[in-house]
C-alpha cells in the first residue's frame, strides 16, 4: 500500500519586516542576517493570528467538500498551543467544519511534532485505506525582541492531507530516529518567549542529523547519491545548508552541486518567512516542489526532522506520478505580503496575548479567513470572515 501527503497547504500573516532593516536598527552587519543566517523576511505574526487560525488557514486551502466526508482524524502538532487542556485540533476541526465522528489531538516534541503526526497518520491510514487524516504543523517561533534568537523569529503553518494513494509523496518505511534529554531550547508553561542555548542547539541539531543519517545508510543501504534532494528542517536555512554539507562532502562535485540547487529551491519560502517550527521541514518540501524545475515521479526525496528537546527522524519519500498537478504555487501568497517598518514589528510583538481573560482584538486589518478576535472569560473567540 502507498501511503503519503496527497495535498500540501501553507498560511503565514499578510506582514513581514526586512531582515537588513531589522539589522540595521539593531547594528548589526545586514550581511550577518542576509548571509550568516540566511533569511531575507521574517513573517510577523499579529495578536489576530494564533496557532489555531494559522492551522485553519493552511488547511482550509486545501480540504473539498469530499476530503471533509473522509477525515476521521484530525492532528495539529504545536508548540504555540493555546490551552493546557484543549488541543487546537478540537478548535480547527470546528471552524473547518468537519465531522463530529472523527479523532482530534494534539502533539507535543517541539519542531518534530509535525513527522509524529504524519507517521502517525500513516498507521491510522493502513488500517483504514478509505479514510483521510489531516495533520498540521502550526507555530510561532518568539525569541523576544533585541535577542540572539531575534533574526531567527517567523510563523505559519503546513497542513497535509494524508491518504492512501497519495498525489504527492508515498512515504517509505525507512525512519531512523534519535531521541535524548537536551537542554538546547524550551518554552517554559508561563513563558510568551522561547529560552534557548543558541550555539548548542546549532551544533546538537548537526550532531543528531549525522547520527541518523548515517544509521540511515547502514540500515538501508542507500547513500546521499540516491536522493534527488535532501530537506531539512530550517530554524534558519544556514542550519539547513550546514547539514546539507555533512551529507555530501564525500560525493563527486556534479552530484554536490545538483543538491546544492534542490536545496536553493527547497529554502526559498523559509527564508522570507522565518521559523515555522513545526511546519518547518514540509515548508521545505513544498518550496522544493514548487520552485524546482528538475523534479519527476519516482525521484526520491530525504527529510530530515529535529525537535530541540530533542528528537531527531530521517526518512524518505517518492514523488508520485500527478505531483505536480496537486500543487499550488504559494510565491503569491508570499508576494502579496504587506511590510512593516521596525518599529511597527516591535509594537505588534509586544501586543501579542499574554496570559489575558478578557481582551478585544480589532480583527479589521487581517484579511485572513480565520482570525482570532479575542478572549471573553477566558475563552478564546474565533472568526471566520
Ligand atoms: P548569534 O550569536 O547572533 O550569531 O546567534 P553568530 O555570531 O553565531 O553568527 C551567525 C552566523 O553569521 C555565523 O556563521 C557568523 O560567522 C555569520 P556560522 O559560523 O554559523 O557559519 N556572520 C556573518 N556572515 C556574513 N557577514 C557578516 C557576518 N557576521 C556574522 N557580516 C543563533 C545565531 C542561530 C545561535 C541565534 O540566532 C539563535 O540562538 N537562534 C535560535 C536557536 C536556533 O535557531 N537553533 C537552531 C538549531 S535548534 C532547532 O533547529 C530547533 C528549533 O527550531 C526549536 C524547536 O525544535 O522547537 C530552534
Amino acid at each position: 500500500m502507498n501511503i503519503g501527503i496527497d495535498k500540501l497547504g501553507f498560511y503565514t500573516s499578510h506582514l513581514y519586516v526586512e531582515m537588513a532593516k531589522l539589522a540595521k536598527a539593531r547594528e548589526v552587519d545586514p550581511n550577518k542576517y542576509l548571509i550568516g543566517i540566511g533569511q531575507e523576511k521574517m513573517a510577523v505574526i499579529p495578536p489576530t493570528q494564533d496557532a489555531v487560525t494559522l492551522a485553519a488557514n493552511a488547511a482550509a486551502s486545501i480540504i473539498t467538500k469530499e476530503d471533509m466526508e473522509k477525515i476521521d482524524l484530525v492532528i495539529v502538532a504545536t508548540e504555540s498551543g493555546v490551552d493546557n487542556s484543549k488541543s487546537v485540533a478540537a478548535y480547527v476541526s470546528r471552524l473547518l467544519g468537519l465531522r463530529k465522528d472523527i479523532r482530534v489531538l494534539e502533539l507535543k516534541q517541539a519542531c518534530y511534532a509535525a513527522t509524529a503526526g504524519l507517521q502517525l497518520a500513516k498507521g491510522h491510514i493502513a488500517l483504514h485505506p478509505d479514510k483521510k487524516a489531516l495533520v498540521i504543523g502550526a507555530d510561532i517561533a518568539r525569541y523576544g525582541l533585541k535577542t540572539a534568537g531575534e533574526p531567527t523569529q517567523g510563523g505559519g503553518a503546513v497542513a497535509m492531507l494524508v491518504a492512501n494513494d497519495p498525489q504527492i509523496l508515498a512515504l517509505q518505511d525507512d525512519s531512523v530516529y534519535y531521541a535524548d534529554d537536551i537542554m538546547d531550547f524550551w518554552r517554559p508553561l508561563a513563558a510568551t518567549e522561547a529560552l534557548v542555548d543558541g550555539k548548542y542547539s546549532a551544533g546538537i541539531y548537526l550532531d543528531f542529523f549525522a547520527k541518523v543519517f548515517a544509521r540511515y545508510q547502514q540500515e538501508t543501504g542507500l547513500t546521499a547519491n540516491d536522493f534527488k534532494a535532501l530537506l531539512f528542517h530550517l530554524p534558519y536555512t544556514k542550519q539547513g545548508l550546514k547539514a546539507l554539507r555533512v551529507a555530501i562532502a564525500s560525493l563527486d562535485p556534479t552530484k554536490q552541486a545538483q543538491l546544492l540547487a534542490e536545496f536553493e529551491a527547497s529554502k526559498q519560502y523559509s527564508k522570507v518567512t522565518g521559523n515555522l517550527y513545526t511546519g518547518s521541514l514540509y515548508l521545505s518540501l513544498l518550496s522544493l516542489l514548487e520552485n524546482s524545475t528538475s523534479l519527476c515521479p519516482g525521484d526520491r526525496l530525504g527529510l530530515f526532522s529535529y525537535g530541540s528537546g530533542a528528537q531527531a527522524e530521517f526518512y524518505s519519500g517518492i514523488l508520485q506520478p500527478k505531483f505536480k498537478e496537486a500543487l499550488g504555487d504559494h510565491t503569491k501568497l508570499l508576494a502579496h505580503r504587506k511590510e512593516v517598518d521596525v518599529l511597527e514589528y516591535e509594537k505588534i510583538f509586544e501586543s501579542n496575548l499574554k496570559h489575558e481573560s478578557d481582551r478585544e482584538l480589532d480583527i479589521t486589518s487581517d484579511p485572513a479567513q480565520f482570525v482570532l478576535a479575542g478572549v471573553k472569560e477566558n475563552k478564546r473567540q474565533y472568526i471566520k470572515q
